[in-house]
């Protein structure tokens, strides 16, 4: 039951083959039944008033049964002795013992039960020291007639399957009928080869015409010959009239009963031909005993252990077939199990291979971004004049339109370089995500099953993969200073400018203002260049590099302050050798320099001033975050990959734990398949040993019921 049910086994038992193992069960458990019971039990049949129960009495040699005109008995009374001194009843499903005394007690106490129906069973245990018959443990089952059921095929299920003889009482004042026949047949199709007696009773009537009475025997006689031999094959024709008798049941009843009250047999009113009556009835029950005691027996044991050693071998078939199909299932199982976890393996060690390549192709090509685009950020960085040179917008030297000219041109620097970047960078990036992205995806189909390997191409994002290069010039150039004051090119500061350098100078000319006045006022000349001794410094300090060139400005400039007397001298001199022409042209030259300047330093001057400062100022600060950009946008192409390749493992753990679960389940079942391959073969065995023991049991009854035959016949003789 527990295999058939279980779906995981696929089917190794059927439906089928469980209703038929339960069916034989019960079957055998009827059998098993009849088998160890130690009494026989005889079925009394027939349509209602025919004298079952007189008949039933007569052998019993008592009024045991109710019996009268009408439908009398309404249920199955079964009639055995007890060692008991008085008699009792049980009813159905109940072990209370009912105590009853006379028959007319027995009537009314079914009467009064209402809980009894046709299909009931009640036992009526009769003192055994009342009736021989019962001693030799006998069971006989009185019915109600067959004519007033629509129940046949439950009541041949529950109450003839384990009788041993079936006695038909018919009415030889009628002829047999269809209904009586039918029973038998359905009888006969339960059990092979059941034996039958046909009674034909109220025999008595036929005193009343004994002309015809030979005639109306023999017209009984055939067709009840009929029946047993060509309707049911029970017996050949030879044996059949052995199984036919007229009789009087209630002529028998009554002579018995007058006899066991010490009258005279024939006390009663009692029609002609009695004494062959009663001797017919008296060669039926000697033909019964015989019977029971040879072929009842025989019949008993061989045809229950014939049909219980069928049973067992058609049980012991399907446990062969369950046997074999759970062994070939187990294989199916361990092979398949065999190749999930071989599968299992592959892709483990497939995707831990897969893992690194790909973490390796994924280093290759962010390395690849990065350089990709730190090469583009140089390049325009170099064309930042260009792109600055692009822009357009209002400009006045006035702090309010600067900041908004500053503005623009810091987003204008960061929309052209992004779109510019973008240009240079973004399909190449974009076409080498996709095609790691497409690599990726062939790499790892193979380790998914089919269906999985269909939706695959659903976890590769379809969007197009956009760098952001998030340049941020806003921030970036927040602090930028213009310097769009007028400069005179021959001035003092720009000629410092031109000589030092831009950040050396602004150094020196600082130096220059703090220490002059000193130096102007000490007006000392120290021709000491390597040291220089300043008020707030000690002679041990030593000067850095740098120091040392700005003492060598700020000599520089003394040695200037100091010298303007000299110039004057100087001038002097020349004036003295050039002339003073030469000097006025000079200075009218120099004083025309300075105003051709002066008036060129128109607002478009200044803005290309700003432009210019502006693209040294973003060049540096660009230049220091190329690495981080590059970065930052590898960063992000390294994200895109990963986490497609962390969807595409996922699906490869998903189907990881699908095979877990299919090993498992696989391993479950399989070990349930060597349970039921074990059990199987256990009830195989057992039914094997059931067999034996029904063998056995046969040749042990048939021997002890030949001991018994000896007893009757015994009995007989005394
Ligand atoms: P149900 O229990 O109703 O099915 O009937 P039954 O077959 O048991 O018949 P039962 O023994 O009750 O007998 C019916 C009637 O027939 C009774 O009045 C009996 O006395 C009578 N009867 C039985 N046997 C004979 C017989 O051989 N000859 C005559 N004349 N009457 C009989
Ligand atoms: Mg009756």
């Amino acid at each position: 039951k527990e295999t058939c049910n279980n779906e995981s086994l696929e089917n190794i038992a059927n439906k089928t083959q469980l209703d038929e193992i339960e069916a034989y069960t019960s079957q055998l458990f009827k059998i098993k039944e009849v088998l160890s019971r130690n009494h026989m039990k005889v079925a009394f049949f027939g349509r209602t008033s025919n004298g079952k129960s007189t008949v039933v009495n007569a052998m019993l040699r008592d009024r045991v049964l109710p019996s009268g005109i009408g439908h009398t008995t309404n249920c199955f009374l079964s009639v055995e002795g007890t060692d008991e001194d008085k008699a009792f009843l049980k009813t159905e499903g109940s072990e209370e013992e009912k105590s009853i005394k006379t028959v007319n007690q027995l009537a009314h106490a079914l009467h009064m039960d209402e809980s009894l129906d046709a299909g009931c069973l009640v036992k009526v245990f009769w003192p055994k020291t009342k009736c021989a018959l019962l001693r030799d443990d006998l069971v006989l089952v009185d019915s109600p007639g067959t004519d007033v059921t629509t129940q046949l095929d439950s009541w041949i299920k529950k109450f003839c399957l384990d009788a041993d003889v079936f006695v038909l009482v018919a009415n030889s004042e009628s002829t047999l009928m269809n209904t009586e026949k039918h029973f038998f047949h359905k009888v006969n199709e339960c059990l092979s080869k059941p034996n039958i007696f046909i009674l034909n009773n109220r025999w008595d009537a036929s005193a009343a015409e004994p002309e015809y009475m030979e005639d109306v025997r023999k017209q009984h006689t055939d067709r009840c010959v009929d029946f047993l031999v060509e309707e049911l094959k029970v017996v050949d024709r030879a044996q059949a009239p052995n199984r036919i008798f007229f009789v009087s049941a209630k002529e028998v009843l009554n002579s018995r009963m007058q006899r066991a009250q010490g009258m005279p047999e024939t006390g009663g009113a009692l029609a002609e031909g009695f004494q062959e009556r009663l001797k017919e009835f008296q060669n039926f029950e000697r033909s019964f005993e015989e019977c029971i005691s040879h072929s009842a027996v025989k019949t008993k044991f061989e045809q229950h252990t014939i049909r219980a050693k069928q049973i067992t071998e058609t049980v012991r078939d399907i446990m062969d077939q369950i046997n074999i199909a759970a062994a070939d299932k187990r294989v199916v199982s361990l092979e398949e199990r065999e190749y999930l976890l071989d599968r299992l393996d592959f892709v483990r060690s497939q995707l831990n291979l897969l893992i690194q390549d790909i973490k390796k192709k994924i280093e290759a090509i962010t390395e690849e971004v990065k350089h990709k685009v730190s090469d583009a950020m140089a390049e325009e960085i170099c064309r930042l004049s260009v792109l600055i040179d692009e822009f357009r917008a209002d400009f006045h030297p006035s702090p309010h339109v600067l900041k908004i000219y500053k503005s623009d041109l810091l987003s204008h620097i960061e929309k052209g370089m992004g779109k510019n970047l973008a240009f240079r960078c973004s399909d190449a990036v974009n076409a080498s995500v996709q095609s790691s992205q497409q690599n990726m995806m062939e790499c790892l189909k193979p380790l998914l099953p089919s269906a999985a390997q269909s939706q695959l191409h659903m976890l590769i994002p379809s969007r197009k993969f956009e760098l952001s290069y998030d340049i941020n010039c806003a921030t970036l150039c927040s602090d930028f200073q213009e310097n769009i004051e007028f400069q005179f090119s021959f001035g003092w500061t720009a000629l410092v400018h031109r000589f030092l350098g831009p950040a050396n100078a602004k150094r020196a000319l600082m130096l220059v203002d703090q220490t002059l006045p000193v130096h102007k006022s000490e007006i000392c000349v120290s021709t000491e260049m390597t040291r220089v001794t300043v008020d707030s410094r000690t002679p041990e300090q030593s000067l850095t590099q740098e120091e040392l060139m700005m003492s060598m400005v700020s000599n520089l400039a003394s040695v200037t302050s100091r010298t303007s007397m000299s110039v004057i001298i100087v001038g002097g001199v020349v004036w003295r050798t050039v002339g003073w022409r030469l000097i006025a042209l000079s200075m009218s030259l120099y004083g025309v320099l300075y105003l051709y300047e002066k008036l060129t330093w128109t607002t478009k001057a200044k803005e290309r001033a700003l432009k210019k400062q502006f693209v040294d100022y973003a060049t540096e600060k660009l230049q220091m975050i190329i690495s981080f950009t590059s970065s930052n946008c590898s960063h992000q192409v390294q994200q895109e990959i990963g986490s497609t390749f962390a969807r595409l493992c996922q699906q490869v753990d998903i189907t990881q734990k699908d095979l877990e679960n299919d090993i498992q389940r696989l391993t479950d079942k399989i070990q349930k398949l060597e349970s039921v391959h074990k059990r199987s073969k256990v009830l195989r065995s057992v039914i094997f040993i059931l067999k034996k023991d029904f063998l056995q049991k046969k040749n042990t009854y048939l021997n002890t019921s030949k001991l018994h035959s000896d007893s009757l016949l015994y009995k007989k003789v005394k």
